[in-house]
């Protein structure tokens, strides 16, 4: 496995490749990620997988400083899984001057995570824009982890002409159905074994819409008060249509539950696609 630091060095191997598939990430590597890698390998005989905590996305007061970099051990799992390329800038590389050209992305961007992360998506957008430029990958694999990410991933290729096909992968979860995250590892213990409540709570949901229940703001509202009396400090639990996160009409069929909670300082967030046949 090569491992790339610089944007020259990536222009000269890259050159001439024509089937790379790329994987963004921001390291502390873990099988959610490695799900990602998994499904790139199947799809190109070339994965470019990036790693690089982007200070653009992270607001005042979020864990930019403090976000795990584990490189030396991001690397083992990755060569073990077949990564051909790790492209890893350091900020030099990335924002050589300071960056005052952004992407501005849509409404869709101040909805949710945007209403409460402000400018998060710019960052991202702006970020995965140039980590685009930088690989220019015929196909790139995302997670629906961050569904809204996702699908705002997926509108600003179709809008700025990228010629990448976004590959989504399923969230990989551990045994007790917490999706895993970079973030799970400031949970205290007790923090730990109460977090599994977000997704618990939003089965719930699943299981009244799947019973005839169409009172989606009453779930919402149940849904949030269970985790606020458990200790949970709820940012959103919401039901939307999977197509450009909208409120639902009643006939809808393709939902998805979104959430996003504080266990202590913690933030999580999780979601749930529900399709109604
Ligand atoms: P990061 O949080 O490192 O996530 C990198 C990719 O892994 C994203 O596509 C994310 O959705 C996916 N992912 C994370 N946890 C997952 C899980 N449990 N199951 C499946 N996929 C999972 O998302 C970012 O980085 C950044 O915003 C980035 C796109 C790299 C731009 O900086």
């Amino acid at each position: 496995m090569q491992v790339v630091r610089n944007l020259k060095e990536l222009r000269a191997r890259l050159g001439g490749e024509s089937q790379i598939c790329c994987v963004p990430t921001m390291g502390n590597i873990h099988d959610g990620h490695l799900s990602l890698v998994k499904i790139g390998k199947e799809r190109a005989p070339l994965v470019v997988t990036t790693i690089f905590v982007n200070r653009l996305q992270f607001g005042q007061g979020e864990d930019f400083e403090k976000y795990p970099r584990t490189f030396e051990d991001d690397c083992e799992k990755l060569k073990a899984l077949g990564n051909d390329i790790v492209f890893c800038p350091d900020e030099t590389q990335m924002y050589p001057e300071p960056q005052t050209f952004f992407i501005d992305p849509p409404k869709i961007a101040n909805r949710l995570e945007g209403r409460f992360r402000p400018g998060h998506f710019r960052g991202v957008c702006t970020v995965v824009t140039k980590l685009f430029n930088a690989v220019q990958p015929q196909m790139a694999v995302f997670g629906k982890k961050d569904y809204q990410q996702l699908a705002i991933i997926r509108e600003l290729t179709a809008q700025l002409s990228f010629p990448i096909e976004i590959i989504p992968a399923e969230t990989v979860r551990a045994d007790d159905g917490l999706a895993l995250s970079s973030r799970n590892r400031y949970l205290s213990e007790s923090e730990r074994a109460e977090a599994p409540r977000l997704r618990q709570a939003m089965l719930q949901i699943e299981e009244a819409i799947r019973g005839g229940d169409r009172k989606y703001v009453a779930m919402e509202y149940l849904a949030g008060s269970l985790l606020a009396r458990h200790g949970w400090n709820v940012d959103y639990v919401v039901i939307r249509a999977q197509k450009g996160l909208a409120r639902p009409s009643l006939d809808e069929k393709k939902l998805v539950v979104l959430g996003a909670a504080k266990l202590g300082a913690t933030r999580l967030i999780d979601n749930l696609e529900i399709n109604i046949d």
